[in-house]
């Protein structure tokens, strides 16, 4: 019997995200990524059809590895241009009563201080449905033009984080207690000084003395989501993350990580199921297989091969331009993204990828699976990847937006309802709770919980 769903959408305010080339669909309405209509309706479609959360990618850089500059991927509108997803939240959370809100920050270039006050900023606003994806970023570009002259290596961008993360627990959990906003009429108290404690911070990489800018918000800690699959980047996860996201083309090769994280976390003194896992999957559903299967044919007359591999490029670090189409594709170790290549190289034996087959696999729903058929079709792909790969849920990707979050939210919701698998957010709780079934702010076990003072509860 398989659990519950969780149901989130993977976007990014950008033309084309994870399906290259399909913004030209007649289908198609990704050029109207910079209107905020565009984000309000979809975020209530999916709020409509018990999605618990909307997840907003963001990169600082432009993915210009292929061919050694940015040419293909501004042709393809690849991640390019974008908007900053931290700025629409608090407008979607308005037209919305119940869906959460991942939203995407690198810990790699924004100050812990002002990321804090940030984040606090949106909890209050979307009443606790602010979750924040911790990343430290793999671009280049985004390095060179935030001053460095490149990225700071791969591990290392993980233990600057770890820092990173003491600071925000102490400004979320530490520096505020729970009671220090007396807004007292009559004492004329607003703030009573003596709840307010600096964080007294002087460490290796930050200094932050004083306190959180933002009083105490709903979860205090934003929900923590994290992705990083390498072997550094699962420990970072275990040590912080309450929600994971994997990207692997086999429930196979998701276990792989998925077994690997529930390890790390128990060595930590975690429970192994307090994280919620997500796999990201593209779903392309009609009323019948047939017919899904034509709008999957219908869909690849679009897809844009060359955009393809400068995606592939800016997440790898490698660059195919000139690449003998036929040629297999080769391991190198990189500063990027190291499991975005690792899945296509050294993590599945039986597959030996060509240069070809991966610019066409990349081209609807990137590096993850297409699941295409009836409602029933897909559902039951849903439920066999739930137990094979073992996750809690997944992070929904669509290659013509936003018809195919339509056609899920008409289609598949439905279907996952009657089975009984679709646990929907309800108003007024938290997007922790919502995600995680339990309190809205951080667990005992969480490393973020031994910052809290004394005059902060745990619930
Ligand atoms: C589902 C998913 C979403 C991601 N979203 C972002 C993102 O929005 N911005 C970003 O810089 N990195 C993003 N990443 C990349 C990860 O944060 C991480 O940098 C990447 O997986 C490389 O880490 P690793 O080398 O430890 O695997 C995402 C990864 C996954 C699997």
């Amino acid at each position: 019997m398989t659990r519950p769903i969780l149901l989130n959408a993977f976007e990014m305010l950008v033309p084309a995200f994870q399906s290259p080339g399909l913004w030209r669909h007649p289908d198609d309405e990704s050029n109207r990524y910079t209107d905020l209509s565009f984000w309000t309706e979809l975020a209530q479609t999916l709020e409509g059809g018990g999605f618990s959360g909307i997840f907003l990618a963001d990169v600082l850089g432009q993915y210009d590895v292929y061919g050694g500059n940015a040419d293909a991927a501004l042709r393809g509108g690849v991640q390019y241009p974008m908007l900053d997803p931290t700025l629409i939240t608090s407008a979607l959370a308005a037209a919305t009563e119940r869906i959460g809100f991942g939203v995407t920050a690198s810990v790699t270039y924004e100050q812990p201080y002002l990321l804090a006050r940030r984040f606090s900023t949106l909890d209050h606003l979307t009443g606790g449905r602010v979750g924040w994806n911790i990343v430290t970023s793999y671009q280049d570009s985004a390095a060179r033009n935030l001053g460095l002259s490149g990225q700071i290596p791969h591990d290392k961008r993980y233990d600057r984080a770890e820092e990173y993360m003491d600071v925000v627990y102490k400004l979320w959990e530490g520096s505020m207690d729970d009671d220090a906003v007396a807004a007292d009429r009559e004492s004329g108290v607003y703030v009573d000084p003596e709840k307010v404690q600096g964080i007294g911070h002087d460490g290796e990489h930050f200094t932050v003395p004083g306190p959180s800018l933002v009083e105490p918000s709903p979860q205090r800690t934003p929900l923590l989501f994290q992705a990083g699959a390498s072997p550094r980047g699962q420990a970072f996860a275990a040590n912080h993350a309450e929600a994971i996201f994997f990207i692997g083309y086999s429930p196979q090769m998701v276990r792989g990580w998925v077994d690997n994280v529930r390890g790390e976390l128990v060595s930590r003194d975690r429970s192994a199921d307090s994280v919620k896992i997500f796999a990201m999957v593209t779903v392309i559903v009609a009323e019948t297989d047939a017919e899904a299967q034509a709008k999957l044919e219908d869909y690849t007359q679009y897809v844009d091969p060359e955009a393809a591999l400068a995606l592939f490029g800016g997440w790898t670090g490698v660059d195919l331009k000139g690449a003998d189409l036929d040629s297999p594709l080769e391991h190198v170790e990189s500063e990027a993204n190291q499991s975005a290549l690792a899945s296509f190289t050294k993590l599945d034996p039986s597959r030996v990828w060509t240069v070809r087959e991966l610019a066409k696999f990349i081209s609807i729903g990137g590096r993850g699976p297409v699941i295409v058929g009836s409602p029933e079709t897909v559902a039951d792909e849903l439920e066999r990847w739930m137990d094979e790969a073992d996750v809690d849920g997944f992070n929904l990707s669509s290659a013509v937006r936003p018809a195919d979050q339509q056609s899920f939210t008409r289609l598949v919701s439905p279907e996952l309802r009657r089975r009984g698998l679709l646990p929907e957010p309800v108003k007024g709780q938290t997007f922790r709770e919502a995600v995680l079934g339990k309190g809205s702010r951080l667990a005992e076990d969480h490393r973020g919980a031994q910052f809290r003072s004394a005059g902060v509860a745990s619930a």
